[in-house]
């Protein structure tokens, strides 16, 4: 991700934080907390936590502090996590397979619609109730259906032509689990990559450095 309006990346980069954390308050019966207690939970400091939410105007009431849900309903909004946005997914491997199955969509405002992969083999087969179809399907199915996201999880060589495919019918932002940099041949895309064995190696730099 590189920009989200006039608000810093990192910024944005706490907000999921905070949603998970006010909806676990919320589930446990919690319906106002202050910024102190917020920040005590969250083992942030409370000038941290009003910086960050008076980014977006400042949702607390002095002397009252925050109330829960209105706080991570107005979270939620900035997020997006309201507006439910279709998903595709490109890629039913080992990867695929497992984002398909456990990551919660639907939790993040999204839902999934199409799973698509190369191999014929696995055709017509089902991950989290979504059949996989053949990839040579993918425009007419983007074209008919306008997906919002497509989460990439294919070999780097292949996944520079399917973002190609995908940006010629109007697919523009991808969640991309590829080792392909997708920022280098294309622009005006929003693009959030994930390597996990960068937290690993941060990990590392951590035990290191201790
Ligand atoms: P995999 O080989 O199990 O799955 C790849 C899938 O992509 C296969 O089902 C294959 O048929 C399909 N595929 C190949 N070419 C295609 C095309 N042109 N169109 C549609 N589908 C196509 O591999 P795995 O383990 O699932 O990894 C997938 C990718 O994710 C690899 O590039 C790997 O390096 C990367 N990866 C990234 C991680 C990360 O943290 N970002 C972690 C693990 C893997």
């Amino acid at each position: 991700m590189s920009k989200q309006g006039n608000i810093s990346v990192s910024v944005i980069r706490r907000l999921p934080r905070y949603y998970r954390f006010l909806g676990e308050l919320s589930d446990a019966g919690i319906s106002k907390i202050s910024s102190r207690e917020l920040a005590e939970k969250m083992r942030l400091t409370a000038s941290q936590i009003r910086q960050d939410l008076n980014c977006f105007g400042g949702f607390g009431q002095q002397g009252y502090g925050y109330n829960v849900s209105e706080l991570r309903q107005e979270i939620g909004h900035i997020l997006g996590v309201d507006s439910r946005k279709k998903v595709i997914l490109i890629g039913a491997g080992n990867l695929g397979t497992a984002l398909a199955m456990h990551i919660d969509f639907e939790k993040s405002g999204c839902r999934l619609i199409g799973i698509f992969d190369s191999n014929k083999n696995i055709e017509g087969q089902e991950l989290a109730g979504v059949k996989i179809t053949d990839v040579a399907r993918l425009e007419q199915f983007c074209s008919a259906e306008q997906p919002d996201i497509a989460v990439l999880c294919t070999p780097k060589d292949v996944t520079k032509d399917l973002v190609k495919r995908l940006t010629g019918v109007n697919v523009r932002s991808f969640w991309n689990f590829s080792h392909y940099d997708i920022n280098v041949d294309f622009d005006d895309i929003v693009v959030e990559n994930v390597h996990l064995s960068d937290s690993l190696m941060i990990l590392s730099y951590g035990v290191n450095n201790t």
